[in-house]
């Protein structure tokens, strides 16, 4: 298992999987990264919903985004897993974005691939939202804010450039 730095430093948004599925010991590792996050005031606040993207309420997903789609909204990943936050309680967008990048970071340290997918909002927080939160075993009161696609990578990914000098300000 790399160290985090090396983590860090190395993963990338990975949008090509192969066919193989994940174990139940890795999935078991990629909840409990999730659930390991920090939450504001401890709430823990968000629910999991972990798919295996067989099942057809991923097609049916699918179909309601884009039936003609070039590529999946889950790249064929075997595992989307979509995080849902309280409605009442307002730092849940914050809380399932913090889950969500520790259930990036362990699939990268398991060797794993993931991609954040945010694309899927409009249609799980649309007009078929009850439908949906059904489906995907979401709590009374709570809402998607945000989920992951995980498998083993079938590409690879350089890590993006950034601007240090626009996007920092020190302050001695
Ligand atoms: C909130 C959020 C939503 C995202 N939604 C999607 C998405 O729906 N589909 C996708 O392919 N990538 C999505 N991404 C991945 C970003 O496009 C990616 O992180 C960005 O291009 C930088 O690339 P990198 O992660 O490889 O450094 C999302 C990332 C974040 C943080």
């Amino acid at each position: 298992m790399a160290d985090l730095f090396t983590t860090i430093d190395e993963r990338g948004s990975i949008r090509a999987y192969t066919e193989e599925a994940l174990t139940e010991e890795e999935i078991k590792v990629l909840v409990e990264a999730g659930l390991k996050a920090p939450t504001a005031r401890n709430e823990q606040e968000l629910h999991f919903s972990v798919i295996d993207t067989k099942n057809p309420i991923i097609k049916e997903l699918q179909n309601d985004l884009n039936p003609n789609a070039a590529t999946t909204f889950y790249y064929n990943a075997p595992l989307f897993i979509s995080i849902s936050g309280q409605d009442a309680f307002g730092w849940s967008a914050v809380d399932a974005g913090i889950a969500v990048e520790n259930i990036h970071l362990a699939a990268k340290g398991l060797g794993l691939g993931s991609v954040i997918i945010g694309c899927v909002k409009g249609v799980l927080t649309g007009e078929k939202k009850a439908y949906y939160d059904e489906k995907m075993g979401v709590p009374a009161d709570y809402s998607y804010q945000i989920a992951i696609a995980v498998g083993h990578p079938n590409t690879t990914k350089e890590p993006h450039v950034f601007n240090a000098e626009k996007d920092v300000t020190y302050i001695a």
